[in-house]
């Protein structure tokens, strides 16, 4: 059985990848006829956008969509290691997926994502759990086809590397809007900041080439889409790996130039955002006026035990030559609270950095120790209680500023990005505005999948009413 070393995952190799193909073997196509699935995905936009690749595979193969999993012939749990609470979310439904099984000894369970990059996951399902079909990491999810065939003669199968392997191409998708779709640029991340599990999870950096993925966005324009989301753990840092002078700036324009009505991109790590990419923001008008730039914490010192390679004035710096140069930018961020060391001093610089900064939208966190990652070894760990307390204090503080934001924008038009009908009002829909912020619309036939003007009647702490005309 293979369990992934985190050792070997931080080491340096300089082999260069490979870019293939992807083609599901003929003898899986349908293999799976008349069977169905159920697929719970767990974490950030990059997981999501891989189960959109894993259930396009999975139907590939015959396999119909359940959305009840007590139905399901095989359970698939795309899961996060992000924070422990990620964790025990999957753990639980692994622990209903035991009881069906007592049920129903045919059904089928799979466990993929960042959780199966954990030596100790893997243990655990080893130990606990070897009635699973298969365990596969973030790096070969498309062996799937291969290893649940297998697991039905010979039982559980691990397949889980510690390195990240060749770049796969031309993964069919099962996207799940019909009007915006994400792109993948860079898969991994390098930047190993002190608390992070993902670049152990994902690897190293990766980018995709450039006209694979300008390729991938001219097809969207064809089929109609009007907003993608170029994805990586950190977009900046896109071309580093494979080109001399082309990086994310470069590709935002060529981005820009296909004419897409709408580019968005997360996430951005403040160390690499250069004045060319804020320039090219300001200028192409469908390059979305919204950023999200994570600054974990407000404190220099934190900063640096985390490993962020940019002090509180860097970040102040880049902010205000943001908000310079584009006038109506709408700013999101992530924060940790009770990083190891944390004092109350340095906690109140990241109240006060919030304060300055006037985020439209943060996401806010309680630092989560991580197995393998070097911020587990510190001293000084915060207490729970102490935690709690400060998360509390940080988001009436972040609430504050989402609402001071939202009510400027009362009395404005604005295009929206017309989404669905809305889950709870009769002849309402929603939608997103270019800066990101959910609109709840009072109005009939609307059009989906389109951009419209909308009138802003009402602000909320995290959304808009708004009015069509
Ligand atoms: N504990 C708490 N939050 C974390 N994040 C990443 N690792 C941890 C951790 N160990 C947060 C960071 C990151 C976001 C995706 O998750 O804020 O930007
Ligand atoms: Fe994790 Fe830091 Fe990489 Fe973001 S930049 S994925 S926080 S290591």
């Amino acid at each position: 059985m293979q369990k992934p070393d985190f050792k070997e995952a931080k080491t340096t190799d300089k082999r260069p990848y490979v870019t293939k193909k992807f083609q599901l073997e003929k003898k899986y196509k349908n293999s799976f006829q008349g069977k169905t699935y159920f697929m719970k995905t767990y974490g950030c936009q990059m997981n999501e956008h891989d189960s959109e690749m894993i259930e396009a595979i999975l139907q590939e193969m015959g396999f119909q969509k359940e959305e009840n999993y007590e139905q399901a012939d095989l359970i698939l749990l795309n899961t996060c290691s992000i924070r422990e609470n990620a964790h025990h979310k999957a753990f639980g439904m692994l622990g209903r997926c035991k009881h069906l099984k007592e049920k129903r000894p045919d059904l089928m369970i799979g466990l993929c994502g960042c959780m199966s990059q954990e030596e100790i996951v893997v243990e655990e399902v080893l130990k606990h759990y070897p009635f699973l079909n298969f365990v596969v990491g973030t790096h070969n999810f498309y062996k799937i086809p291969e290893l649940l065939t297998t697991s039905l003669k010979e039982g559980l199968q691990v397949e889980v590397y510690s390195r990240e392997q060749d770049l796969i191409e031309q993964i069919p998708m099962d996207r799940k809007a019909t009007y915006k779709a994400y792109v993948n640029i860079i898969y991994g991340c390098d930047k190993f900041c002190t608390y992070c599990i993902v670049p152990y999870a994902r690897g190293r950096q990766r980018s995709r080439k450039k006209e694979d993925i300008l390729e991938e966005i001219k097809e969207l324009i064809t089929e109609g889409y009007q907003e993608v989301t170029l994805l990586g753990q950190n977009v900046n840092a896109y071309g580093k790996d494979l080109y001399e002078s082309y990086g994310f700036g470069e590709l935002l324009e060529d981005v820009a130039k296909t004419k897409i009505p709408r580019i968005r991109f997360v996430t951005s790590h403040p160390w690499d955002f250069t004045d060319h990419m804020i320039d090219l923001i300001a200028k192409y008008p469908n390059i979305m006026p919204s950023i999200h730039l994570p600054v974990q914490s407000g404190s220099s010192s934190i900063l640096k035990k985390m490993g962020r390679r940019y002090t509180r004035e860097n970040y102040l710096e880049l902010v205000k030559k943001l908000k310079a140069k584009i006038p109506n930018l709408a700013l999101s961020t992530d924060i940790i609270v009770g990083f190891p060391g944390e004092s109350e001093e340095d906690f109140e610089e990241t109240l006060s950095l919030v304060k300055l900064c006037k985020y439209d939208n943060a996401f806010t966190f309680i630092y989560s120790p991580r197995v393998g990652t070097p911020a587990l070894k510190l001293k000084d760990q915060i207490e729970e209680s102490v935690k709690e307390e400060r998360l509390q204090r940080l988001n009436k503080i972040v609430n504050h500023y989402f609402l001071e934001n939202n009510k400027k924008l009362v009395g404005t038009k604005q295009q929206v990005l017309i989404e669905g009908r809305s889950p709870k009002q009769k002849d309402a829909y929603f939608g997103y505005t270019e800066t990101n912020k959910l609109v709840n619309i009072q109005g009939k036939d609307l059009p989906i999948g389109k951009i419209i003007s909308i009138e802003i009647m009402e602000a909320k702490t995290w959304s808009l009413d708004g009015r069509a005309n």
